[in-house]
């Protein structure tokens, strides 16, 4: 049904009679010529979706402080507890956390018990927001968002003129979102799914490869491709230097600093080397103007290792195997998947991919045996911005890249 706008709140004549549209500020006056005609049922069901993004917005903070406070990790494979109970364990305030358990229960993130006075965090729910091993673990996301609410007036002056937004400028807690969150798609796909769609890569790195990780970030990606095939040597490669200095630290904390390096370098000036070389097309996320390092130099051609047996290498991307046909990924539900593995209770025993899936299928296993569990990744303490100002004649990355990965 079309409806005008009318200028003032005085219904016009001959519109007493007629039928009142529902939403607020818009009255019918179906015998006149409408000036401008709306959708009613499109407005509303706009309004319907606004008025949900806004509760998924107020639902992320409380995630992120849930995540932040150890509250789910707290709640994970415990049962039902009361806030009082939850409150002790983990040494927080009991009536903001009364607040915080009755916040996630209308988002349906928790499940309660009025009669007991109980709060429970469903196992379905534990995997995506506390096991960090598991394949659906995607709370990381929580903290990129967070980012980018910390970084508004950046983007509005870049909006405005300024054309992008510094990667420096994001703080610390993106940083760490990114590496959380796409953690779990290395941990479970990346070896299993991503690499054996492309044509000889995994003999290749069976037999002891060099490979670059272009836009290494903190160096998850290079330091599980090291991890899984141990005759590799990797070199991680980023724009942004605290990132680098992250991912070395890592790298010795996880005993790798041998054959793991990493080093501040922008994309464009790692390849191509003296033959030519092979980059799948990248995928440039548009947060900020895509921009000459998103790393597709001139000689970027599909076809040119194939055609060329001189090159010295194959490159891939991490986008462009995640957008292989596939019947399982962290973002589409496990059900898809046949046969599908029954999910144990969680956390307890350990996540792994499975091992050797059919070509195009990432279905989610949990192991039969016990297997370590990685050390948790925790959520930073703080997340105050990052100065933006720009160094003197520091080529700052913007969110551009995703990650691409090259073996000789
Ligand atoms: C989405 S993050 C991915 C980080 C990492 N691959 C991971 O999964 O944690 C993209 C990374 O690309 C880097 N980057 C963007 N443009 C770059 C460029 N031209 N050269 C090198 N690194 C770049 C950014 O600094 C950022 O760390």
């Amino acid at each position: 049904m079309l409806y005008r706008w009318q200028a003032s709140s005085r219904p016009a004549a001959g519109a007493e009679q007629g039928a009142r549209a529902t939403v607020a500020g818009m009255t019918t006056t179906p015998d006149t010529p409408p000036i401008d005609t709306v959708d009613e049922a499109r407005v509303e069901a706009f309004v319907e979706q606004f008025l949900t993004d806004l509760a998924g917005a107020a639902t992320t903070v409380m995630t992120v402080v849930g995540d932040r406070l150890g509250l789910y990790p707290a709640m994970a494979g415990t049962g039902p507890v009361t806030a009082a109970e939850l409150a002790a364990a983990t040494g927080l305030h009991p009536r903001l956390v009364t607040e915080w358990l009755a916040s996630q229960t209308v988002s349906g993130y928790l499940t309660h018990d009025p009669a007991a006075g109980t709060y429970e965090l469903p196992a379905e729910i534990a995997m995506v927001l506390a096991e960090t091993d598991s394949p659906a673990y995607l709370i990381g996301a929580a903290e990129i968002i967070t980012g980018q609410y910390l970084t508004l007036a950046e983007l509005e002056a870049a909006v405005r003129g300024d054309d992008g937004i510094d990667y420096d400028a994001f703080p610390n807690c993106l940083f760490h979102g990114v590496e959380r969150f796409f953690r779990t798609a290395y941990t479970h796909e990346m070896a299993s799914t991503w690499f054996p769609v492309v044509d000889g890569l995994v003999p290749r790195l069976e037999a002891g490869a060099r490979v670059a990780d272009v836009g290494c970030g903190h160096g998850q990606s290079s330091l599980q491709l090291a991890g899984h095939w141990s005759t590799c040597t990797v070199t991680g490669f980023d724009l942004h230097e605290p990132s680098i200095v992250t991912a070395r630290a890592k790298a010795v904390e996880a005993g790798m600093d041998g054959r793991v390096s990493f080093h501040v370098a922008d994309a464009a000036d790692v390849g191509p080397g003296p033959s030519p070389w092979c980059c799948s097309p990248m995928r440039c996320t548009t947060w900020a103007t895509p921009r000459p390092h998103c790393a597709r130099p001139a000689t970027c051609s599909p076809t040119a290792a194939s055609s060329s047996p001189s090159s010295p290498g194959r490159w891939t991307a991490s986008r462009t195997a995640s957008a292989t046909p596939r019947c399982a990924s962290t973002t589409r539900s496990p059900p898809r998947c046949a046969p599908r593995a029954r999910w144990p209770s969680p956390g307890r025993t350990g996540w792994a991919p499975r091992a050797a899936p059919p070509r195009g299928c990432g279905c989610w296993q949990r192991p039969d045996s016990a297997g370590p569990r990685s050390p948790p990744t925790p959520a930073p303490t703080s997340c105050s911005p990052r100065p933006s100002e720009a160094r003197a004649g520091h080529r700052r990355p913007r969110w551009a890249v995703s990650s691409a990965t090259r073996v000789r």
